[in-house]
């Protein structure tokens, strides 16, 4: 089996290449790396055993884009991660993001109609749900008014693919990922936010690590246990092996139907609050951080119901938030280790 996947060298992409991998499946990168390096393919490669082709390719160039599809007519199918994914850069620059998550999306599925791929995982988010009205939320409960450009290029994509499927005869599983956090067991591929980072977890262990000097809680006047906002964190490996079962299932036909949703989360909230505290444990580092007032656009609370995903899927998110967190940590560690 033949597998494009784009967005290969980031941050879920390139630990998914690594699953594909381990079971055999032949892999193509394709990423235009303005968000990771291409030094991921090598370390992907040290992991693996096996080198991945790698292509730089910008996919709203449609003609590049068709060149490459031109060029591989034996693929089985696409896993698409390639996309911008910062709220706040999303609010201001959103017609960065609408061009580039769309027009790339879109040169993706006109390549799968030209050439004759049926087959597509979609990389799509809970931020579609916005604040749910109830909890845990269900793939079937209904997606609110987006709340940043960002989220609502996943709800637009979403539809895009749900008509492009029934139009052309393609299938699709849209994966509503939750908060993805932690790395590779092997400390040698995980999440490299550029910047400051926007996201709880690096912002956490590059606090501890010295890069940071004190972390912001953003809001304890939540209606949660101690105030502060709950999320569903899922290890990024449980992630990528979901991509693997969603690839097969729809490549061995035992899709119920041609468009699929499933969410991909543990089941388990977690306040930020929680979260610090499981860090602390694992690290044996005492966190410098304090409370402050509530970052805009945030939802208090959101978990997954996961249990259409583990009866149709067969899968379940194994890790604990203790082994994200001990991961992120080996992670961030590793990184400062090198420079
Ligand atoms: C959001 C989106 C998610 C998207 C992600 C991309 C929702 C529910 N989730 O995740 O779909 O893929 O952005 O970036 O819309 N926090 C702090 N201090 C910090 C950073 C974060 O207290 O320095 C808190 C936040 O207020 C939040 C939690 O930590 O309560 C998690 O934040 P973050 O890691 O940024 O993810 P989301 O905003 O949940």
């Amino acid at each position: 089996m033949k597998i494009l996947v784009t967005g290969g060298t980031g941050y879920i992409g390139s630990h998914t290449v690594v699953e594909l991998q381990h079971q055999g499946i032949e892999v193509v990168i394709i990423d235009n790396l303005s968000n990771s390096h291409a030094g991921v393919v090598d370390r992907i490669t040290e992991i693996s055993g096996v080198r991945p082709e790698f292509h730089q390719i910008e996919l709203i160039d449609r003609e590049k884009t068709n060149v490459f599809f031109a060029g591989h007519p034996d693929l089985d199918g696409i896993i698409h991660f390639a996309a911008h994914k910062a709220v706040g850069e999303s609010m201001a620059e959103p017609l960065m993001y609408y061009r580039n998550n769309l027009d790339s999306l879109i040169n993706v599925l006109q390549g799968m109609k030209d050439f004759g791929i049926r087959n597509l995982v979609f990389s799509s988010s809970c931020t579609v749900y916005g604040q749910p009205d109830e909890l845990p939320v269900k793939e079937t409960s209904p997606i609110k008014e987006a709340w940043s450009p960002y989220g609502n290029t996943k709800q637009m994509s979403e539809q895009i693919i749900r008509f492009a499927v029934e139009a052309y005869g393609l299938k699709n599983i849209a994966l509503r990922y939750f908060n993805p956090i932690g790395s590779h067991d092997s400390g040698l591929i995980g999440e490299l936010p550029l910047g400051v980072p926007n996201n709880l977890v690096p912002f956490i262990t590059q606090t501890a690590v010295g890069l940071r000097q004190s972390l912001n809680v953003y809001g304890s006047d939540y209606n949660t246990s101690d105030g502060t906002a709950v999320r569903d964190y899922i290890h990024v490996v449980d992630i990528a092996k979901a991509h693997v079962v969603a690839v097969n299932r729809m490549i061995g036909n035992k899709g119920k139907s041609d468009f699929e949703i499933f969410n991909l989360g543990t089941g388990n909230g977690f306040s930020v609050l929680e979260v610090i505290n499981s860090f602390e444990k694992v690290s044996g580092k005492s966190l410098n951080y304090k409370i402050v007032g509530r970052r805009p656009g945030d939802v208090e609370k959101v978990w997954a119901d996961t249990s259409f995903a583990n009866q149709e899927l067969g899968w379940k998110a194994e890790k604990s938030l203790d082994e994200m967190m001990r991961s992120a940590w080996k992670w961030e560690q590793a990184l400062a280790g090198r420079k």
